[in-house]
């Protein structure tokens, strides 16, 4: 993206990129609208595709890939054993995280599988910036705890703080001090932080986590899955990277860490997962049960066409105009919306622009899934498809007392190069009147409740009937325009 300045005065992101494969999209009647959410029981993720207008749910497995990713995807050497295609992608990440072993996994969530079956055990603590849903399930289900220990600025919904993702170093040293290094089998930093926002970390922060985890003799475990977001912030927002390439601080950023772990459903626009390493020892342990849980070591699971993809991706990556697509669109949402008086997350972060749900529906306890509610009526009003973040993407705990969320949040997410702007700017606007009619907005109640990960296969009714009441004020203010 470049930002370039219209004669009218106005500055907006301009695409450094064009399409040439498209994907028809459906924008259906609000009456149609109301039917689908209820047949998906309020949750977004139960909406069929084909009933989705923005799909904005999530940037995993749906960044738009380039000519070069799918001309890769053609020359994939297709063997079970040895395939060319592992030894491409193999060297690319050598060559980008300077890490000697890779290991191949079907996605993030698997990389995590293996980590946590082989370091995390019953009694472990594993500090982190913040946790991501399946990490939290992985540690927990092993036996393990998450320690959380951000900044004080992560959960304001509203800072200037560029580095939100950032870990709060005295809370780390505590940590380690109070339960010893012998509990904790790695520290864990995620990049870009999923869960608050999209925040970045810094390179400054890195670098200090390391020293600590240097003293306490501690793994540094790097969640990349959303790297290409965290890269450009740190080029943009820490002064002493402005002139390094986004090459240059992939390595730093590497050379700091003693495991890589990404989901390339994110990073590197295909789909898929790895973790890499020097650690020779880490390696061997992690290598055993790669046969055993996602597949042979030269293809772990993927399909050997999404590895090329993935190396091409890689590589597309390092380019600062793709890095840039996503935070340059999810900075002018949130400024847009700014504008018109909507709560959203600031500064900007990476993955998506984030509405701030208890801001937004006052009127709502968190018990009754405000971050919910507000998904299903903006899909409602719009056919966009967001994703709860908050209390209903929490887990019950066993005496079941609801875990109330830190933060109730709306996630946009703007996957690379899909949208346009003329998406961006419809969406906006249906954005600002839920806004002004939010109000008629109520909560929501479960119905069917799985015990682990209730967030995608839950279902849940309103607790009024106020989505007729919506419906009848839209009808009111747009007549037939779907
Ligand atoms: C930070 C982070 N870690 C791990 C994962 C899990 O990756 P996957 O969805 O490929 O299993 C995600 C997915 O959204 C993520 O955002």
């Amino acid at each position: 993206m470049t930002d370039v300045k219209l004669y009218s005065g106005e500055s907006i992101p301009l695409e450094m990129h064009k399409a040439k494969i498209i994907q028809k999209i459906n924008l259906a009647p609000i009456e149609h609208r109301l039917e689908a959410i209820s047949e998906a029981g309020n949750n977004t993720f139960l909406l069929r595709n084909s009933d989705v207008f923005l799909d904005m749910l999530t940037d995993s497995g749906v960044n738009a890939m380039s000519d070069h990713q799918l001309a890769a995807m053609m020359i994939a050497d297709d063997s079970y054993a040895g395939s060319e295609t592992f030894y491409r992608m193999e060297s690319k990440i050598q060559e980008l995280f300077n890490k000697q072993y890779f290991l191949p996994a079907h996605q993030g969530r698997a990389c995590e599988n293996l980590l946590c079956q082989v370091f995390v055990e019953p009694g472990s603590i594993v500090p982190m910036n913040y946790h991501f849903t399946t990490t939290k399930a992985h540690i927990v289900l092993n036996g393990g705890v998450v320690e959380e220990i951000f900044t004080e600025d992560a959960l304001q919904v509203t800072s200037d703080n560029p580095f939100k993702g950032n870990m709060d170093i005295k809370k780390l040293e505590a940590l380690i001090e109070k339960h010893g290094a012998d509990k904790i089998p790695f520290v864990r930093l995620e990049t870009g932080t999923n869960l608050i926002g999209g925040q970045p970390h810094s390179l400054q922060n890195l670098r200090e986590i390391r020293k600590v985890c240097d003293q306490a003799g501690l793994m540094l475990v790097l969640d990349a899955s959303l790297l290409a977001d965290n890269l450009f912030f740190i080029k943009t927002r820490e002064e002493e990277y402005k002139n390094k390439s986004i090459r240059e601080i992939t390595r730093e950023i590497s050379d700091l860490c003693d495991i890589i772990y990404f989901s390339a459903r994110k990073l590197g626009c295909a789909r898929g997962g790895g973790i890499c390493t020097n650690n020779e020892e880490a390696y061997l342990k992690l290598r055993e049960l790669v046969p055993l849980l996602e597949g042979f070591l030269t293809y772990g699971g993927m399909s050997v066409r999404e590895m090329e993809a993935i190396t091409v991706g890689l590589e597309e990556t390092m380019d600062v105009d793709m890095v840039n697509q996503g935070p340059q669109f999810i900075e002018y949402m949130v400024t847009e919306l700014q504008k018109k008086g909507v709560p959203v997350v600031t500064p900007a972060g990476g993955l998506g622009c984030h509405i701030d749900a208890s801001a937004f529906l006052p009127h709502l306890q968190q018990t009754e899934y405000p971050s919910g509610a507000l998904a299903s009526a903006l899909y409602l009003v719009s056919g966009v498809r967001g994703m709860e973040r908050g209390t209903l993407s929490e887990q019950r705990e066993e005496n079941g007392e609801e875990t109330l969320a830190h933060l109730e949040l709306l996630r946009l997410a703007v996957p690379r190069r899909v949208f346009t702007m003329s998406h961006l700017k419809y969406a906006i606007d249906r954005i600002a009147w839920l806004y002004e009619n939010r109000d008629l907005v109520g909560g929501l109640t479960f119905v069917e409740e799985p015990k682990i990960l209730r967030f995608f296969f839950g279902k849940l009714d309103t607790t009024t009937d106020w989505q007729t009441k919506l419906v009848a004020k839209f009808k009111e203010d747009f007549g037939d325009s779907p």
